[in-house]
């Protein structure tokens, strides 16, 4: 029997390419999204790189009136829940818009999914919660704690499926921990499409080599890394896209609820991966060292043997494929959908 999906935020950079998994791995696809930080654009290129359709629902996590139709229209088997805002910067400047955002949210969907009996859940968090950590590579049993209202919104979430899950263990959870999603489906039709100037590190890098940026500001060159940039866990976004099948079959096993890490376990510092997108647009690309920004750790990367384990999932793309996926959709794409 086919298996449909809901997924919120389905527009998005990680969402657009997990729909297209989903969709050719045979699952029936439902995108709620109100677009504010995404384009239905990225989804009609979903639909044509599969040849398959999915529904497309223009609406707010928020709206429960909508979600209680929703559910009551579609028999839905499980939830994929990216709708979120995730800019640190902004949530320090406007904490109760991404409170409102992602955790009512989130408290919206899980009541609408529990009155239409809907159990299974998979959730994006984030390696912010893992704060600083003590020591590295980390382990998901690592105590959690965060420094800015973006990443104390990812926990909160998660404490809240924790307090559901202790109240109802008919509902099935599984919680995923992104390291640093990079990189775009290899086609170049649909990657990331970040609005203004890029906070994140391989979208700046991407601007940079197709001439709309001057140069990087690496932000740090005293940290206690092997070149003094930070280090962190790179992922690629199809490799993502793979978790979340992964663990929606997990989910069908009927497994409680648990946190995985989503990342390789391999660290690369900031200069790693200019010299890497240099190898792919081979262009040498300008960059300067700065003071280091504020609210970053010096290196953060998973131990990824749990979603082995569990998840029967493993990263299989390196930081070559992640940067020559990303020139060909910034080069295709010079000004993302518009
Ligand atoms: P994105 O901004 O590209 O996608 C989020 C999508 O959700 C967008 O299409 C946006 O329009 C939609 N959305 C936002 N608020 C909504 C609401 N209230 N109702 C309906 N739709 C709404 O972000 P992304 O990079 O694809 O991230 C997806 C999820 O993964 C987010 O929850 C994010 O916090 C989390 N995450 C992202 C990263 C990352 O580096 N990209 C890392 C860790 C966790
Ligand atoms: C950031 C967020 C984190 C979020 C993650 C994934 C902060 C403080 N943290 O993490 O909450 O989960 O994105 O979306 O914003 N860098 C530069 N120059 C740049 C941009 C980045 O040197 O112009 C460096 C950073 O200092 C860091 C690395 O590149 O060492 C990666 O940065 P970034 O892509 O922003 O991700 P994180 O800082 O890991």
């Amino acid at each position: 029997m086919t298996s449909t999906v809901l997924v919120t935020g389905g527009a998005g950079y990680i969402g657009s390419h997990t729909c297209l998994r989903l969709l050719e791995c045979g699952y029936r696809v439902i995108v709620l999204d109100n677009f504010s930080n995404s384009s239905p654009e990225a989804l009609n290129r979903v639909q044509s790189l599969t040849g398959k359709t999915l529904e497309i629902i223009t609406g707010d996590v928020n709206d429960g009136a909508a979600l209680n139709t929703l559910f009551a229209r579609h028999q839905i088997d499980a939830v994929v829940h990216f709708a979120g805002l995730k800019a640190v910067g902004e949530s320090v400047a406007e904490p109760l818009m991404y409170y409102h955002n992602n955790v009512s949210g989130a408290v919206s969907l899980l009541q609408a999914m529990q009155s239409a009996g809907v159990r299974d859940l998979v959730f994006s968090s984030s390696a912010t919660v893992y704060g600083d950590p003590a020591s590295l590579p980390i382990t998901e049993d690592f105590p959690t704690s965060t420094t800015n209202p973006y990443g104390r919104s990812k926990l909160m979430i998660e404490e809240m499926l924790r307090d559901l899950y202790r109240s109802d263990a008919s509902w099935n959870l599984a919680l995923l921990r992104y390291f640093n999603p990079v990189g775009a489906h290899p086609s170049g039709q649909i990657g990331e499409d970040p609005a203004g100037i890029p906070n994140n590190l391989l979208p700046y890098i991407a601007q940079v080599a197709v001439g709309r940026r001057e140069h990087l500001s690496v932000f740090g060159g005293d940290y206690e890394t092997h070149d003094g940039t930070g280090v962190r866990d790179y992922i690629h976004v199809m490799d993502l896209a793979e978790g979340h099948v992964k663990a929606l079959q997990w989910l069908t096993r009927k497994q409680g609820l648990a946190a995985f890490n989503l990342g390789t376990g391999s660290g690369y510092s900031v200069l790693d991966m200019l010299h890497a997108f240099e190898r792919a647009c081979g262009k040498t690309l300008a960059y300067q060292i700065v003071d280091r920004r504020p609210g970053d750790v010096g290196s953060c990367y998973a131990d990824p043997t749990l979603a082995a384990r569990e998840l029967d999932w493993k990263a299989e793309r390196g930081v070559n494929a992640m940067c020559a996926d990303a020139w060909r959709w910034q080069q295709q794409n010079p000004n993302g959908y518009n």
